[in-house]
């Protein structure tokens, strides 16, 4: 059983003595990861919300699975609860939805977003390089995941943007989805993790090194890890046509 992230998304995380990485999610420095976008997603239905990342000043990057009629982008965000002096708020003029997306095969979970104008760059907002693709991560490396865990309409969520530290896995560990591919997606998160746990949301960046290696898109249904995410390297001619002729 597995879900999209827009549900609550807990990471189990490693209690491996003496790791000095693994340790629980937690609160991020305010504004220090200036990429950061709060998307509120408005569709016939309902309304939800994802996380995204700010790519060139007029383009968020996020999860396919985020799209909706209507899309409102906030960056420069910490507590999402009450306008702050940083914020700037978006329309999106365009929802670039990856042409071979399949919400069935949970593949191709990658959307960019046009803004309606350009970011300004400030302090609390600012863009996050992509990797070239032959920039690729190996299992075994310590990333971050960041988001504000946005759980739906209805359920509890962190006010304010939380990060946790996450290890890429060898693809073996994803064997529990059947549909999962190593050429398009990353696995992520330890399984043989306990403790501590994390509210992500669909959309948010992976940063490895400080480039954007992933996009959160989907865990099982009771949280245990490991996820998956979008391997972004694979889709750097998509985007790369998608930015130049925009
Ligand atoms: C929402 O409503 C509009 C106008 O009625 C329609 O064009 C659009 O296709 C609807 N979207 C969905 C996802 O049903
Ligand atoms: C976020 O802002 C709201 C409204 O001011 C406040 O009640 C809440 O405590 C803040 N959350 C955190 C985690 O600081």
């Amino acid at each position: 059983m597995k879900l999209f992230l827009l549900l609550l998304m807990t990471f189990l995380l490693s209690h491996e003595t003496g790791a000095d990485e693994i340790i629980g999610g937690e609160e991020s420095k305010p504004h220090s990861r200036p990429y950061m976008a709060f998307l509120k997603i408005k569709t016939n239905h309902s309304q939800y919300y994802c996380g995204g990342f700010l790519i060139r000043r007029d383009f968020v990057m996020t999860a396919a699975h985020c799209a909706g009629d209507s899309i409102k982008v906030i960056l420069g965000a910490h507590n999402v609860t009450k306008t702050e002096k940083t914020w700037q708020t978006f329309k999106v003029k365009h929802q670039f939805l990856h042409p071979e997306y399949n919400p069935y095969r949970y593949i191709n979970d990658i959307m960019l977003l046009k803004l309606e104008e350009k970011a300004k760059l400030t302090m609390a907002v600012g863009t996050l390089p992509l990797p070239s693709t032959f920039n690729s991560v190996s299992p075994g490396k310590v990333c971050r995941a960041t988001g504000w865990g946005m759980t739906g309409v209805t359920a509890p969520r962190s006010d304010t943007l939380q990060e946790v530290k996450l290890r890429l896995m060898d693809p073996i560990n994803c064997k529990v989805y059947q549909v999962f591919d190593e050429k398009l997606q990353l696995c992520v998160g330890n399984p043989k993790s306990t403790k501590s746990a994390y509210k992500g949301d669909s959309g948010g960046p992976l940063m490895c090194s400080g480039v954007a290696q992933g996009i959160i898109s989907y865990g099982q249904s009771n949280a245990t890890p490991p996820s998956v995410f979008t391997r972004i390297t694979h889709y750097r001619p998509w985007i790369n046509q998608i930015l130049k002729s925009n």
